[in-house]
């Protein structure tokens, strides 16, 4: 790691003081921090500490014509490997999730052409607010890794998630995305995710509950590894993750020619939640279904099976082809028999009798058929990364 260096962006907290800590442990591993300290943080450590731990002068000003005439802000966000937001307000995260900059610390953040990890820290209700999950939810779907905070008593004497992670976690995610995986560059890899809809007339139609979560946070885990990722989605409304492929569709039918039409593929994983039925004609005009003495009836048409059409194509099968089990009860039986009827080469199986489906974490078991490994219970981005880096080694 000798010739690695990060921008540190070290934002207003009271878990400020770990930064002091991560810039020698990362200096210990070889890393050199250059520093920017935004105006609250010079509240809790300041930039003679900073400048004295990791060697180099401490930035604080967007107009500072000293600053600016030794390096330009521009060049200060692009000349690193990495920027590293640590500890990660909530304010700077809504700044970039939004694209504003009124400060060093967001313009660098806007004008970098490199990687950015956030690594969270703020009150647990500030965390579980619906501004804050969405600005992360962007700030992932452009690209960038929001590490999970930890969980645990906080400064201000709440429980719960918000607590910025220890600092050898920190060195090691930082470290880990200093040299990335890049072993699926040149693979294609086919991902469905979301629901779909079948219609029932121009305004019903029958559905589920899948949110989509799960499936773009894996097309997004296999593009960071270099994968060229087609995600064939039925309708959501999360972001789509930046340089994937997307192919939106609505029904069973048309997620499958989706999927056909992006063939070939080195891999496909089906984390759809395709309906199995639908109404056996869509009518075209809105159906009167009040006021009758007979309850309603509806017929309906299977249809196709996606994974298992694909498990068992003759020409064009993808060399590794993975199923989804969403499951209530009896999860292993279940995915054991999928496995063999599927015809798939894994699944992924998940209980979701609790919060699962649009839900914010997950917990799966990957079955194969040389047996089962079970993941840690996890937010659906670590899920993602979890199953990615098995599809990687596979794949190589
Ligand atoms: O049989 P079950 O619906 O539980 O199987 C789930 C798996 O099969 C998921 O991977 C899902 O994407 C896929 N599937 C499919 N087409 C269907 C039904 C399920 O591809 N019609």
């Amino acid at each position: 790691m000798s010739d690695r260096s990060i921008l540190l962006i070290i934002t207003g907290g009271v878990a400020a003081f770990k930064s002091l800590e991560l810039i020698r442990e990362l200096g210990r591993a070889g890393v050199r921090s250059r520093v920017i300290l935004t105006k609250a943080a010079q509240e809790f450590v300041t930039p003679l500490s900073v400048s004295a731990l990791s060697g180099e002068k401490c930035f604080t000003e967007l107009f500072d014509l000293d600053d600016e005439a030794e390096m330009g802000h521009i060049e200060l966000s692009r000349s690193t490997d990495l920027v590293v937001v640590c500890p990660a307000s909530a304010d700077i995260m809504g700044k970039a999730a939004n694209g504003l900059a009124n400060d060093l610390a967001s313009t660098a953040l806007l004008a970098t052409d490199k990687r950015v990890l956030y690594a969270p820290a703020m009150n647990v209700r500030m965390w579980d607010h619906p501004a804050v999950k969405r600005n992360v939810e962007t700030l992932r779907a452009d690209g960038s890794i929001v590490l999970e905070p930890d969980e645990g008593l906080m400064a201000c004497g709440e429980f719960g998630p918000g607590r910025l992670p220890e600092v050898a976690r920190l060195k090691e995610e930082i470290l880990a995305a200093l040299s990335p995986d890049r072993s699926l560059e040149g693979k294609h890899i086919l991902v469905t995710a979301g629901p779909t809809r079948e219609p029932i007339d121009p305004v019903r139609y029958i559905s589920n509950h899948s949110s989509g979560r799960q499936g773009y946070a894996i097309a997004a885990s296999l593009r960071d590894r270099g994968a060229k990722v087609t995600l064939v989605s039925g309708p959501v409304s999360i972001q789509p993750p930046e340089g994937v492929e997307l192919k939106k569709v609505e029904t069973a039918l048309e997620m499958l020619n989706a999927v056909e039409t992006a063939l070939p593929a080195d891999a496909f994983i089906s984390v759809a939640a395709v309906a199995d039925w639908r109404p056996a004609t869509a009518s075209d005009t809105k159906l009167k279904l009040k006021g009758g003495d007979e309850p309603v009836s509806m017929t309906f048409a299977e249809n196709p099976d996606i994974l298992k059409t694909i498990s068992n194509l003759a020409e064009n099968r993808p060399g590794l082809v993975i199923g989804f089990a969403a499951e209530t009860n009896d999860v292993a039986a279940h995915a054991q028999g999928k496995l063999q009827r599927k015809g798939c080469d894994w699944i992924v199986a998940n209980d979701v009798s609790g919060d699962v489906m649009g839900g914010e974490n997950n917990e799966v078991s990957l079955f194969t058929k040389d047996g089962m490994e079970a993941s840690p219970r996890m937010s659906k981005a670590q899920i993602a990364d979890w199953i990615a880096a098995r599809i990687a080694k596979a794949l190589s």
